[in-house]
């Protein structure tokens, strides 16, 4: 039987991750995974990233958060939004220390609330879990049409992808969702 240590995962972000690596069965090989995956998906990220932002642009209530003042979609914004959906990727990929890993995906998390983030730029914790699921759809998809003849390759890949993204959304809504105990406020 193996222990979960709830208050030291409730409190400790890095020990949260590697609570959510072993939990999901993240292993030392997805990490790699990961890291290999930049070579396939990195030529596809601008068009990934403009079929993203096409998409959150084509809902109102999704695209009400990007509105600058005067109720316009400013393009340097969301250039900027895609740069940091950019790093987003590149910091996830990196494998660098995980303590500092998880402490970043705990402000990435914050910077969608009314805490750390801008007020008027608050994210239902449903449009996270939504963007999520598009952008294992995005990477998997992408990944298959890369690598038609490699499916063991695809199958690594997407995988370890599913996973991390699955943990990151836990991380995003633990920060999230407080915010919002009836879940489906307006
Ligand atoms: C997998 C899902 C998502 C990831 C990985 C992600 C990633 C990020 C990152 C890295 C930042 C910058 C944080 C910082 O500068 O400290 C950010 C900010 C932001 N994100 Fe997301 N995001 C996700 C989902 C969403 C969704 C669903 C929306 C809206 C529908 C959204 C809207 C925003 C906005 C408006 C900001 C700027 C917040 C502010 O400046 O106050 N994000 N996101």
């Amino acid at each position: 039987m193996k222990t979960i240590n709830v208050k030291e995962i409730s409190a400790n972000p890095g020990k949260r991750l590697q609570f959510l690596e072993d939990f999901i069965g993240f292993t030392q090989d997805d990490w790699k995974a990961l890291s290999d995956s930049v070579d396939i998906l990195g030529p596809k990220l601008p068009q990934m990233l403009d079929a993203l932002y096409e998409h959150l642009l084509s809902f109102d209530d999704t695209r009400r958060i990007f509105l600058g003042k005067r109720g316009e979609v400013d393009p340097e914004y969301i250039a900027i939004r895609k740069e940091h959906l950019t790093a987003w990727l590149l910091k996830t990929v990196g494998g660098g220390d995980r303590s500092a890993f998880a402490a970043w995906l705990v402000s990435v998390g914050k910077a969608h609330t009314g805490v750390a983030g801008e007020n008027d730029r608050v994210v239902p914790p449903r449009y996270m879990v939504g963007l999520v699921a598009f952008i294992q759809t995005s990477f998997l998809s992408t990944l298959f049409e890369q690598l038609p003849n490699e499916p063991e390759k695809v199958q690594r890949m997407g995988l370890a992808w599913n996973k991390m993204m699955m943990m990151q959304l836990e991380i995003f809504l633990k920060q999230m969702a407080p915010a919002w105990p009836k879940w489906d406020e307006t």
